[in-house]
């Protein structure tokens, strides 16, 4: 195994789980989880902030009845019912400190 500091500051983990159709537990993908990882990611990189914040995709987060999901670090927090509308406090939460 080899180790090395990761060249960013930041990273949030945004869930994008796919289940199939009639599933009965609910998946981040079927609730905007792709398209929020997306417009996070443009937000990064328009910002220039590629270097201090990653965007993750992730697989189930295990609270899929909140979705859509995320968790950041280094604070360890999960975000839950995450909308379009929060990103920009998402963004500038993330930027702190
Ligand atoms: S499917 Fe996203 S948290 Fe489980």
């Amino acid at each position: 195994m080899r180790k090395f500091r990761a060249p960013f500051r930041k990273a949030i983990f945004i869930c994008t789980q796919k289940r199939p159709d009639g599933h009965p537990v609910p998946c981040c993908a079927n609730r905007g989880g792709m398209a929020l990882r997306q417009e996070l990611r443009e937000m990064v990189k328009n910002e220039e902030l590629d270097m201090e914040l990653k965007v993750f995709t992730s697989g189930c987060l295990g609270a899929c009845e909140h979705g859509p999901v995320a968790v950041r670090y280094p604070e360890k927090e999960y975000l839950l019912g995450i909308t379009k509308d929060d990103l920009p406090e998402i963004m500038d939460e993330l930027l702190e400190d």
